[in-house]
């Protein structure tokens, strides 16, 4: 793994930014995104870049359960309103949060990521270590899944809805096997409140109840970190 850590958050969406520059450069075509507030100021940084996604293809790591593509805290509208409405893709796929048939999304969402290797996927990290929504003891080879949430992520989540109760308690999500298969890989993570999980990430054994630690069998890891997430190495 290769751990950058930056003095702020700006600087290190300014380093993800020229991440993907390079990796567009190199003839990148296929982006796994990442939603949360964590990539808030890299996908600005985008907006506001020369960058063109225009022919690239664009595939995210999860959804809601229950929410529909308008809803304001759906990540379809999340990723319209952080990146795509300034930076389109030539096509964009996340899981439909409202699939009557469960199993059919599923195995639509892996034909789609069989059908397109990811050659650069974006990942932040939850308190508890998750990436995408795999909760701790999420099986380390596993593909797209709806997924309970743990009840960490959802009093994390509450931020953003009126009510706790507000939250989806069960998620779309990209398994860990999916995340492994991307070619490259970029975590992102800011903030005391991730010190914790991005020391076990880092340094800890590989375990199922450190969904992130994962990374550490992926040969292409770029852990980007303010010092306050950085605090704990
Ligand atoms: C969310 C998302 C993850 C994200 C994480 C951290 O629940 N499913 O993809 O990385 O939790 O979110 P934040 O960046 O807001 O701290």
């Amino acid at each position: 793994m290769d751990v950058k850590i930056f003095p702020t958050m700006e600087e290190a969406a300014t380093y993800t930014v020229k991440y993907f520059q390079e990796a567009l450069h190199k003839g990148a075509d296929v982006f796994g995104l990442a939603t949360g507030s964590t990539p808030i100021p890299f996908y600005r940084q985008v907006t506001q870049s020369d960058m063109d996604f225009s022919d690239k293809i664009a595939i995210n790591l999860d959804e809601y359960y229950g929410l529909s593509n308008d809803h304001p805290q759906s990540y379809h509208v999340y990723m319209h309103q952080q990146l795509f409405h300034k930076k389109p893709f030539k096509v964009s796929y996340l899981p439909n949060g409202v699939a009557l048939d469960v199993e059919a999304e599923i195995a639509r969402y892996n034909q789609i990521l069989q059908e397109h290797p990811i050659d650069v996927q974006l990942l932040g990290i939850g308190g508890n270590g998750h990436i995408g929504f795999n909760e701790p003891g999420a099986a380390i080879d596993g593909q797209t899944q709806l997924v309970n949430l743990a009840e960490q992520t959802i009093q994390a989540n509450s931020r953003f809805f009126d009510r706790v109760e507000d939250v989806p308690t069960q998620a779309f999500s990209m398994g860990l096997g999916s995340i492994m298969q991307a070619k490259k890989i970029i975590l992102l993570a800011f903030g005391e409140g991730k010190a914790d999980a991005i020391a076990k990430t880092v340094n800890g054994p590989v375990t199922k109840q450190v969904p992130a630690s994962i990374l550490q069998n992926h040969p292409d890891v770029t852990i980007v970190l303010d010092e306050a997430a950085a605090a704990k190495l």
